[in-house]
């Protein structure tokens, strides 16, 4: 597949005019290495897979790419447990295919972001080990956040804060003593407070900047600091799948300040990100920081953005709103408000490899997803149909948002969650630490099926998948849907294709009225766009027809369908 821009590719490139640099308006596709492309055939996803299918991103018109970890790692939690910043685990390949990929990446025009987990490593990574050997009170101890326990004789945690992942935030060493992890026991959270843990992730960002990344998506980037005196907290009953303060599903994310959780958005991370965005500055090429923060409301995560610190955050808050028309256009109008404010791009996303893929989530109601993910005994399970037709109207809403987009690798296929994922395969570390009681992220984790007859639907040569994919896969499978006019992937070819030809990203939005409750319209770069929420079809507005989620009913917009017009 042709990639067929005009522009020539020049990261290095002198920096563009202020508020036309490329992260405005990027695509950006998220690749989750384990399940992209298996070289090896262990069934394991790995960077040569990556490089080797990096021209379908490129014919799909995607602006840069972000990869979920791939450094070395024992993968308690898939690659966010990191044992060595500066190395690549033997699962995915070495540093020479890391060069490979991003070179050939560049040569395609498509930008590299890598992701950098600053809040805690590996109980591996050598510092916790070193930190294990050393007495209470060690400078080995300080890079991390050890205490002694509460009660009697210290066999009481610290205090009462709880994993995201379920079970309590401390474990107890051999001498006594606890350390603090936000999420798995082997995640330990570093001490942020410590100046060498500055600087050690300084050095991890040249490391990275040296070798041509274009920029980091920064995970837990809410977390690191936290608040003194670690006091006891109690969070809501439901939090997001990451913890965040949002139900998720939760209509309309409130717009009252939230009490901040003692370890997440402290005042004192703001300092870190300008450090490290001064150090980016310092890089040609117009590198960039990409917050993961799960914090609300949207003016709160505008904060991370600001003028000296990141350049994008995940609008979670978008993620969340449910298919409903008033809700979908207050969530618009309040992040382009939020972010402009600080004079930083919106950035939309509806799918990461942390939530239920929007094709089958956009079929659930709040009642049946609460951040749990969904198996085969969640109530109420999605219809596919349902689903998959309002995740490409809701897409082709998405994509033509002023800001900047997220795709998370095979929602352009229309791949809904794997449901049915017998309970001795999964992986996720939530299932575990809750005994099953949540069935975690697996389901949306599941190998990429690109070829339809082939093993594995060619994820991996010998057929070998460390999740199974689902026998009717094959009916996803890219090479039935490249170049078939109504499919799922060229939907997403050409609102990626349209969008860069009308401008899209840069414009503002102009709301229309009067097409009904359930009717989402607007006008931005001289294109009308149209989504319609309910059951009901509604009569299609003026226009030339550029795009459509569903085929059109004549002159009538269906049911959960979006359409473009010029
Ligand atoms: C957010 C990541 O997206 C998620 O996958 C991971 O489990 C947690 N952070 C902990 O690193």
């Amino acid at each position: 597949m042709s990639n067929d821009r005009d522009e020539a590719f020049a990261p290095t490139s002198a920096a563009s005019t202020p508020g036309q640099e490329w992260w405005r308006t990027a695509v950006i596709y998220q690749i989750y290495p384990r399940s992209f492309a298996d070289a090896s055939g262990d069934g394991i996803g790995d960077l040569p897979g990556i490089t080797a299918r990096l021209d379908s991103l490129a014919g799909l018109g995607v602006d840069a790419i972000w990869l979920s970890p791939f450094y070395t790692s024992p993968q308690k939690d898939a690659g966010y447990d990191v044992a060595d910043y500066c190395d690549v685990d033997p699962l995915f390949g070495t540093l020479a295919d890391f060069d490979e990929m991003t070179a050939r990446a560049h040569e395609l025009d498509i930008r590299v972001i890598v992701d950098l987990v600053p809040n805690h490593s590996s109980d591996q990574h050598r510092w916790f080990q070193e930190a294990l050997a050393a007495p209470a009170g060690s400078v080995e101890r300080d890079r991390y956040i050890f205490r002694d326990g509460a009660g009697a004789d210290g066999e009481l945690p610290p205090n009462n804060w709880q994993s995201v992942f379920g079970g309590p935030a401390w474990t107890r060493v051999p001498d006594g003593q606890w350390y603090l992890h936000l999420f798995d026991s082997s995640q330990p959270d570093f001490n942020w407070d410590n100046r060498i843990v500055r600087d050690e992730f300084l050095d991890i960002l040249r490391f990275w900047l040296d070798r041509e990344v274009d920029g980091f998506r920064v995970d837990v980037a809410h977390g690191m600091i936290k608040a003194d005196g670690l006091p006891d907290y109690t969070p809501p009953a439901e939090g997001g799948s990451m913890g965040g303060g949002t139900a998720t599903l939760e209509p309309g994310i409130s717009d009252e300040a939230n009490d901040d959780p003692p370890y997440w958005a402290q005042e004192g991370v703001h300092e870190i990100y300008r450090e490290w965005r001064k150090l980016l500055d310092g890089y040609a090429g117009e590198r960039i920081l990409a917050a993961e923060a799960w914090v609300d409301p949207l003016p709160k995560v505008a904060k991370w953005v600001r003028p000296d610190e990141m350049h994008q955050a995940f609008n979670f808050a978008y993620l969340e709103t449910p298919w409903e028309a008033s809700a979908l256009r207050s969530v618009i109008d309040n992040s382009l408000d939020a972010f402009s404010a600080v004079g930083a791009p919106s950035t939309w996303v509806l799918s990461n490899h942390d939530v239920v893929r929007h094709a089958s989530r956009l079929a659930l109601t709040a009642e049946n997803l609460q951040g749990h993910g969904v198996g085969p005994k969640t109530p109420g399970l999605p219809d596919p149909v349902v689903g998959l037709r309002r995740a490409r109207a809701a897409t082709a809403l998405m994509l033509a948002l002023p800001g900047s987009a997220y795709i998370y690798q095979g929602e352009e296929l229309g791949l809904p969650e794997a449901i049915n994922l017998p309970d001795e395969v999964r992986q996720d570390p939530t299932w575990f630490r809750t005994n099953g009681e949540r069935y975690g992220r697996d389901g949306c984790r599941v190998p990429l099926p690109w070829e339809a007859s082939a093993p594995a639907y060619g994820f991996s040569e010998t057929g070998a998948s460390w999740l199974p994919q689902p026998t009717d896969w094959a009916t996803y499978a890219r090479d039935l849907q490249n170049g078939v006019p109504d499919s799922t992937l060229e939907l997403y070819r050409s609102a990626l294709h349209q969008r860069r030809e009308h401008g899209l990203g840069l414009g503002e939005v102009e709301w229309l009225d009067g097409f009904g409750p359930e009717v989402v319209a607007l006008r931005t770069g001289g294109v009308t766009v149209v989504a319609n929420t309910g059951a009901d079809p509604i009569a299609l507005p003026e226009g030339a027809v550029l795009l459509a989620s569903s085929p059109l009913e004549g002159n009538d917009l269906p049911g959960d369908t979006t359409v473009w017009l010029s």
